[in-house]
């Protein structure tokens, strides 16, 4: 079942010609991709990684959930960038929205995230909130050497061996790393902790669909063979190239907008359930094609919300963007204005309309202003928000982005770009084995 539709007509004619010109490339993209002989090629573990994933993993990942879902309050995923953003986006789209206020239920336990940051008061706040509670931890890390999730997961282990004594405390830790390398192999070995393997072959960014995703999404009692199913039927309908492909329609967009001079896709919802998704998607296509000085720059707004902040901008602001929407068809609840017989707020023509039927006015007259306003606007329609949709788009922009980061010229494999900061930070630290990066900054900063 096809659960996702990409629409470019009001797109295509800001760049008619570069969309025209660039099927070619498109078709080398894939063919890169499929035979592995382009740059980053030993990162294309994801590729088919959806109809590959055993029913034996899903089912030991389930038992693993099941085991902390009885067992705790709340489960903290210690995690950043690649094996932080897709776990809590899939979580995001699926959960209520005040799932947060409502507290954890009996073997129901609220996934929580550490280690996606630095924050002392996130961490010291976090550490308040467990305090006395019940809670387990799953700590992600493909390099098992990564500052924020080290630090954090310090703390978090530290107090759930004093509450829960070191050996309970073990059954209630899960890591997911590499199969031998790194310091968190190392010290789950060590310990006695139950692991999870993060394929060699397959970049943070693009791990959502292993353990790195699925055991946190399992945990939060979604169903992880729906999302990869969805995932494996959009895997097989990208396979080939073609003018129907979805993924070879959004490259191909995308470039020529690029190509046009439209230099910033904003990735647009109508339904804050999303807002996380549009997290994991900046960092999808951020990291796979910011490089070499190129790129498009991915950005993200929630509306209507952000017209009321962002919207001038996008509307009159220089004119660089471009917007692909995420509209899904179906909300999971129905519910429809009512009537109110002073009518001082002047809505009742309103009444008995669904919510979602003035949603769909705001993003088609939004749609028709913007590209008036020369804003190229990719559609991207999602029948509801479930697993197996999710699935499908996830394995879409996955695609996709090998699709267009071939298509660019960069490798969307590689993430050179990210060591820069940590040189420096370790250097002002002083971390030992960085004492010449530490002489050389202390001299910059003289
Ligand atoms: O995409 C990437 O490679 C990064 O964002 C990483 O996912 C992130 O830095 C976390 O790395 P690790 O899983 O090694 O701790």
């Amino acid at each position: 079942m096809k659960s996702i539709g990409i629409d470019i007509q009001h797109a295509v004619f800001f760049a008619e010609k570069q969309y025209e010109g660039n099927q070619a490339a498109a078709v080398e993209a894939f063919e890169k991709l499929h035979n592995g002989n382009g740059e980053g090629n030993d990162f294309l573990g994801w590729l088919n990684l959806p109809s590959s994933i055993s029913a034996d993993l899903l089912d030991r990942i389930n038992k693993t959930a099941a085991r902390l879902r009885e067992n705790c309050d709340y489960v903290v995923c210690v995690g950043i960038g690649g094996s932080y953003l897709g776990a809590k986006a899939v979580i995001s789209a699926l959960s209520d929205n005040f799932a947060d206020f409502y507290g954890p239920q009996p073997k129901n336990p609220k996934v929580l995230f550490a280690g996606q940051n630095i924050g002392e008061e996130y961490t010291a706040e976090l550490e308040k909130l467990l305090d006395g509670k019940k809670f387990g931890i799953i700590v992600i890390s493909k390099s098992g050497t990564t500052t924020e999730p080290a630090i954090a997961f310090r703390i978090l282990k530290e107090l759930l061996e004093k509450q829960a004594g070191k050996d309970a405390a073990k059954d209630l830790i899960v890591a997911v790393t590499d199969e031998k390398k790194g310091a968190l192999r190392t010290l789950a070995t060590q310990e006695g902790y139950e692991t999870y393997v993060i394929p060699d072959n397959v970049g943070g960014r693009f791990s959502v669909l292993t353990p790195v995703g699925l055991l946190p999404i399992a945990c939060a009692g979604f169903n992880i063979e729906k999302l990869v199913a969805g995932a494996a039927e959009m895997e097989k309908t990208a396979l080939r190239p073609g003018e129907d492909n979805p993924c070879e329609i959004y490259a191909r967009m995308r470039n020529a907008l690029y190509q046009s001079g439209k230099k910033i896709e904003i990735l647009v919802n109508y339904n804050p359930k999303l807002h996380y998704f549009a997290e994991w998607w900046k960092q999808l296509y951020g990291e796979s094609e910011g490089k070499d000085s190129k790129g498009i720059f991915p950005a993200s707004v929630d509306l209507t919300t952000d017209l009321h902040s962002m919207g001038q901008w996008i509307q009159d602001g220089e004119r660089t963007i471009f917007e692909t929407v995420l509209s899904v068809k179906e909300p999971a609840i129905t519910r429809r204005i009512p009537e109110d017989a002073a009518n001082l707020d002047g809505i009742n023509y309103l009444a008995g309309k669904r919510i979602d039927e003035v949603n769909k006015m705001a993003e088609l007259g939004t749609q028709i202003a913007h590209v008036d306003g020369g804003v190229p606007n990719i559609k991207i329609t999602l029948n509801k928000l479930d697993e197996h949709t999710l699935g499908q788009l996830i394995y879409f922009f996955e695609k996709a982005c090998g699709v267009s980061g071939y298509m660019l010229g960069v490798n969307p494999f590689n993430q050179p770009g990210v060591e820069a900061y940590k040189k420096n930070m370790f250097a002002l630290l002083e971390k030992p084995g960085y004492e010449k990066e530490t002489e050389a900054i202390k001299a910059k900063l003289k």
